[in-house]
């Protein structure tokens, strides 16, 4: 049988040099278990613009639908502010995940122990904390109809419209349900539905999602606006938190920024499962490009790799590798390795990115 294959697109700021240490953490698995895949790599956002002049070559696209399933680093840097709102770095993810149909975002926020002195929280509050955010991610706000700005009498008007069908309403509960019955059973489902007709429907479909083919979960609704409160007032309370793409887009940096580790978080982007089995998918860390440290190996590899470590989950059916590889980061964690973003008020040196990589490494390697 072939090998599954891979797309990596590294794209900008630090994406190359996390996505090094992601190449290496692949080719331990082809040498040390058997895993081997198949690895193109490609140019998305910045980088694709410069050569292409476009975010994303058509080429590109093409292959991120063939692949089983594509990685990706980061996009954007202030290279590109001025460019047209078209061809913006982010144009090149936003139309993956669309033309892909990755409805599904998966963002989990797990407090790592070694870790929990560094949320703004008090530790008690954040310890152990492991929510499964899922985000609607290819509708809503961000893609609805009528967009754009225009002119109306003497001044201008900027519009978006938030835009939901009940069929897209009823796939993304589905895949929340799915994801809780894995876990705790539990999911808490957030809008506006006291002033957008959206959120009313959104609540009216996803309610009757559960009552017809979900009885065993236990959902509860909430305000958007009362979920972020909560999710810093006492965030243990949840588990799955099922939402649209824009407030998805928001809680999922305040959930992020709660485990005092947004560089270390990842995500899944799933579609509709294919002829071939699993979805479509694509994974990235939830960081950014942080144009200010790139290029000088200070950058944290851990959310790039971890969002391997999904995909050995989610697309490869691959739990115990999944599990072993998470281990092995907090293995590293535990006995002190940190990179630049990870320094507390103790202080120390610091390693780099490729030190972080040999540890993770070293620690897959004990893990035999
Ligand atoms: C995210 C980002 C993106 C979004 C940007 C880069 C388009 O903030 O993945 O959360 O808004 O979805
Ligand atoms: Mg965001």
């Amino acid at each position: 049988m072939a090998n599954p294959s891979l797309l990596i697109l590294a794209g900008d700021g630090i994406g190359p040099e996390v996505m090094e240490q992601v190449k290496r953490v692949i080719g331990w698995f082809g040498e040390k278990r058997d895993l081997a895949f198949d690895v193109s790599e490609d140019l998305v956002g910045g980088a694709a613009y410069d050569a292409h002049g476009t975010p994303l070559h058509d080429d590109t696209m093409a292959r991120a639908l063939e692949v089983d399933a594509v990685l990706l680093g980061a996009v954007g840097g202030p290279k590109y502010d001025d460019l047209d709102f078209s061809v913006k770095p982010e144009r090149g993810l936003l139309r993956l995940r669309k033309e892909m149909d990755l409805f599904s975002n998966l963002r989990p926020a797990q407090c790592f122990d070694a870790l929990a002195d560094f949320s703004s929280l008090k530790k008690d509050v954040v310890a152990g904390l492991d929510i499964m955010i899922v985000r609607e991610l290819t509708s809503g706000v961000y893609f609805g109809e009528p967009r754009g700005i225009f002119e109306e009498g003497n001044e201008r008007v900027g519009i978006n419209t938030q835009r939901y069908t009940e069929g897209e309403i009823d796939r993304v509960a589905r895949s929340a349900f799915e994801l809780a019955r894995r876990r705790s059973g539990k999911v808490c489902s957030m809008e506006k539905a006291n002033v957008m007709e959206s959120g009313i429907l959104w609540r009216e479909v996803v309610q009757k999602v559960r009552d017809t083919d979900y009885p065993d979960i236990e959902l509860s609704h909430m305000y958007a606006d009362n979920g972020a409160m909560q999710l810093v007032r006492a965030p243990k309370q949840f588990d799955v938190i099922l939402t649209d793409n824009l407030f998805g887009d928001i809680l999922s940096d305040c959930a992020a920024m709660l485990t005092g580790s947004l560089g270390m978080l990842p995500s899944a982007s799933l579609g509709k499962p294919t002829e071939k089995g699993p979805p479509r998918a694509l994974y990235e860390p939830v960081h950014g490009s942080a144009p200010d440290i790139a290029g000088q190996g200070k950058a944290n590899p851990i959310a790039c790799i971890l969002s391997f470590a999904m995909a050995l989950r989610y697309s490869f059916d691959q739990g115990d590798e999944a599990a072993r590889l998470e281990a092995a980061i907090e293995t590293v964690l535990a006995e002190g390795a940190r990179t630049a973003d990870l320094m507390g008020a103790e202080g120390g040196t610091p390693i780099s990115t490729a030190e972080m990589g040999d540890a993770i490494l070293g620690a897959l390697d004990a893990s035999l």
